[in-house]
């Protein structure tokens, strides 16, 4: 592949490349241990995947979409990821390098992808963070309840929205509730990010018993609503399941134009598989299990999601389900009997939920600190806690960002920002393998995409086709956002990238100059 000297024209710095021998001598300097085998990376995956889709987007998705055919919109979305997982798969066991689809982006289309890639995460992440924590604050207001403790219903949701419960408003003393303020998700988000900073991410035994716990709570909830659901199949059926895809009402509600549309709703609920990629550095063999961590992930989850959407449809009228904790409404109506599963079931999803905000926030503040080192942001981005050791001016600015997102906006609105995104992240993730392959056909490659090119150009044209699903005042927000990020790389990026300086950049925060530059071999510590 040709190598990443500075160009100088417009557009020779705009597709300024890293070479590959660069990124894997920045992935080499890296002082990451190589740690995580296969079952962890599945267990990373499956911890980042399963959160605010299955528990809380899922309702609202069958609800006013997709009724029970929501399930179709799940495996519309699976397959969707599965094209995607399967490029990223291709990227990562190739270019086993840490900060994801930025630096593949770098690697393979240049400077300017990457600076796009760069704000199509902070939709995946940062604000599918905030979309966590508003659902996590739905579960927690509801378990609160239980317990007889009552937050202020003004302060559970976002500015200038009426309070809905079952489709209809909920009055107090007469009155239309208008919330203010989501103060829960708000609160998540700050006392997440001060975590952050003192570096609690670090622990994969955390990790792994997080996921535990929420795939227990799933896995109960699959088993006792499943034997509710065998004992009196036929009937539920007839009741719940008839017709199985509702006629349609309008654009997007029900019938197939619904399905689809709840599709690019549930894809948040996959949204996470690819976060196995950010481990590259990390994993003990990344050629052969990197593939396995995003495609056994994606695989696992579907299953779950699967089963939890039959059996919420089958027990509960699908209209019912437009609440913020579905699945502990549907378990309300196992019976009483069955009124502790639900109590734990909350607490399962607030645990999960929990380490999801987490390891989404994480994964944004790597990202920003990756950017600034390669001088695409201020590099302050970039400054390390002495005592820490985190990068702590980043993780507080993506607690702030998150929070105030979390606080303010709807969980539908911003939901739909992160689908598009990350579908439009994953559109260039797909391209950049068809790239690779023409550009550097002889780089060794632990894993390849089957049925080349076949499924990365289906991967394309699948994502951009859920993009269109959208409501419309989202897709204008999101070309509002993307010009507005275009015109920072001009005004900012552009001029301040180490590759357009000719620098490169090390683990230990040397700049050695590209070796044409400087023949000496000298290199430059940065300021
Ligand atoms: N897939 C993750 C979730 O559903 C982002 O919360």
């Amino acid at each position: 592949m040709a190598s990443a000297a500075p160009k100088k024209t417009l557009i020779g710095r705009m597709f300024a490349r890293k070479s590959i021998a660069q990124v894997q001598q920045e992935s080499a300097s890296s002082e990451l241990k190589r740690t995580l085998g296969k079952w962890n990376l599945l267990l990373l995956g499956v911890g980042c995947i399963i959160g605010a889709g299955i528990f809380v987007r899922t309702g609202s998705a069958a609800a006013l979409h997709a009724g029970p055919a929501v399930l179709l919109s799940f495996v519309v979305a699976g397959i969707v990821c599965a094209f995607a997982g399967l490029c990223y798969a291709e990227l990562s066991s190739t270019l086993p390098v840490s900060g994801s689809a930025y630096t593949y982006g770098y690697t393979t289309l240049g400077e300017f992808v990457a600076w796009i890639m760069g704000a199509l995460l902070l939709l995946e992440y940062g604000l599918a963070a905030s979309v966590v924590a508003v659902g996590w604050g739905g579960y927690v207001v509801s378990l609160l309840a239980d317990f007889g403790l009552v937050i202020p219903p003004q302060f559970t949701g976002p500015a200038g929205y009426t309070l809905m419960k079952e489709g209809a408003p909920v009055l107090i003393n007469g009155a239309e509730v208008v919330t203010l303020f989501n103060l829960p998700a708000f609160l998540i988000c700050l006392a997440l990010s001060v975590l952050l900073v003192v570096g609690v991410s670090e622990s994969a035994k955390v990790n792994n018993a997080i996921v535990a716990i929420k795939v227990s709570v799933l896995v109960a909830f699959i088993v006792v609503g499943g034997l509710i659901v065998l004992s009196n199949f036929g009937d539920l059926v007839t009741r719940n399941w008839t017709p199985f895809i509702p006629e349609n009402t309008g654009e997007g509600q029900f019938g197939v134009d619904g399905i689809m549309r709840a599709a690019s709703i549930v894809f948040f609920a996959y949204i996470g598989f690819e976060a196995v990629s950010t481990a590259g550095q990390e994993a003990k063999d990344p050629k052969r299990d990197m593939p396995f961590g995003i495609i056994g992930s994606l695989i696992v989850c579907t299953v779950i999601y699967m089963l939890v959407a039959a059996i919420m449809t089958l027990l509960v009228p699908y209209a019912q389900l437009n609440v913020p904790d579905p699945v502990a409404v549907v378990v309300d109506n196992f019976g009483p009997t069955w009124s502790w599963l639900a109590k734990i079931i909350k607490i399962g999803a607030i645990i999960g939920l929990t380490s999801v905000v987490l390891v989404l926030m994480y994964a944004q503040t790597r990202i920003f600190y990756t950017m600034a080192r390669d001088g695409l942001l201020p590099k302050v981005f970039a400054t390390v806690h002495p005592r820490f050791k985190t990068p702590y001016i980043n993780t507080i600015l993506v607690g702030i960002i998150t929070a105030i997102a979390a606080g303010f906006f709807d969980i539908n609105v911003l939901g739909d920002m992160t689908s598009v995104g990350t579908l439009a992240a994953f559109a260039i993730v797909c391209l950049s393998v068809i790239y690779l392959r023409r550009s550097a056909p002889e780089l060794p490659r632990g894993f390849k995409v089957p049925l080349y090119p076949i499924l990365p150009i289906f991967g394309i044209l699948s994502c951009l086709y859920l993009i269109t699903t959208v409501p419309w005042n989202v897709l204008v927000f999101f070309i509002w956002y993307m010009l507005g990020m275009t015109a920072l790389y001009f005004i900012y990026g552009m001029h301040n990238s180490e590759l357009g300086k000719g620098h490169t950049v090390t683990a230990d925060g040397e700049m050695p100059y590209f070796p044409e530059d400087n023949p000496d071999g000298g290199t430059v510590t940065r300021d």
